[in-house]
């Protein structure tokens, strides 16, 4: 008899939101008077799909004690220099808990806006793919090349998509593919260390409620789209 499959979320939440330029990590600012990573980790204890929620933070986090809720979530202490080496590191420390078929979902904790409903949506879409899937977006903007400040061609936007997360993949695919890495830099999100295997995971298409919070201007964006009722955004 086969198992059914079991759905466990990792949420690098180590970064210290350079871009963003606040007094504290971005994922701790409030949105909507609620940290944003809060937001995030009740997205995943919101849905009945997930069997536990793992978010990994700097060794020297002084913040995330007060955020995490007291169930469903464990805290790792185990943040790298980079998004990929946090991930990686959760991973391995996770390795006596997880099985290697399991599903992991990597969701960045500055996306706020992710609901239960996107969740289920992505573990749909992805089914049993072999090489796992991951949110985005179709571009829907025409794309330009600049050279020095200059539109020097017009890229096609006919196939291109937005990388959102989670980004979903079987334990041990996943951390193949981060062990054979070797630029933490380029690896921006899961899947193109997977693609860089010669696989390709399965693009589910998401919402633009699901952002990433990155720049001061996006927490007002994230606002409005968690001040409206879920549902009717997916
Ligand atoms: N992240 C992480 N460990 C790092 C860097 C990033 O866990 N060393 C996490 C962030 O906390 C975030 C996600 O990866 O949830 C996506 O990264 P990004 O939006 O780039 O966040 P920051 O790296 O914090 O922001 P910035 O690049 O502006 O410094
Ligand atoms: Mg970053």
């Amino acid at each position: 008899m086969t198992q059914a499959p079991r759905y466990f979320a990792l949420i690098p939440a180590a970064g210290v939101g350079a871009r963003m330029g606040a007094t504290s990590p971005k994922q701790y600012l409030k949105i909507g008077g609620k940290p944003m990573l809060r937001h995030t980790l009740d997205a995943f204890l919101s849905s009945e799909l997930i069997a536990h929620t793992f978010v990994v933070v700097s060794p020297d986090d002084p913040y995330i004690d007060a955020v995490a809720p007291n169930h469903g979530v464990t805290i790792l202490r185990c943040g790298g220099a980079s998004r990929m080496e946090s991930v990686r590191n959760g991973l391995a420390v996770l390795a006596s808990t997880l099985s290697r078929a399991d599903w992991v979902l990597v969701h960045d904790a500055a996306r706020p806006g992710l609901t239960a409903e996107l969740i289920e949506k992505l573990i749909t879409g992805t089914g049993d793919h072999p090489a796992g899937g991951l949110l985005a977006l179709p571009v829907v903007d025409t794309v330009k090349r600049g050279i020095d400040g200059e539109a020097a061609g017009t890229v096609p936007r006919s196939g291109l998509w937005l990388a959102q997360t989670p980004q979903m993949f079987r334990y041990e695919l996943l951390r193949d593919a981060l062990a054979a890495a070797t630029d933490p830099d380029s690896i921006t999100d899961d899947a193109s260390a997977v693609e860089a295997l010669g696989l390709s995971p399965k693009l589910v298409e998401g919402h633009p409620r699901n952002l990433k919070v990155t720049l001061p201007d996006d927490i007002r964006i994230a606002e409005m789209y968690l001040a409206v009722s879920q549902p009717e955004f997916v």
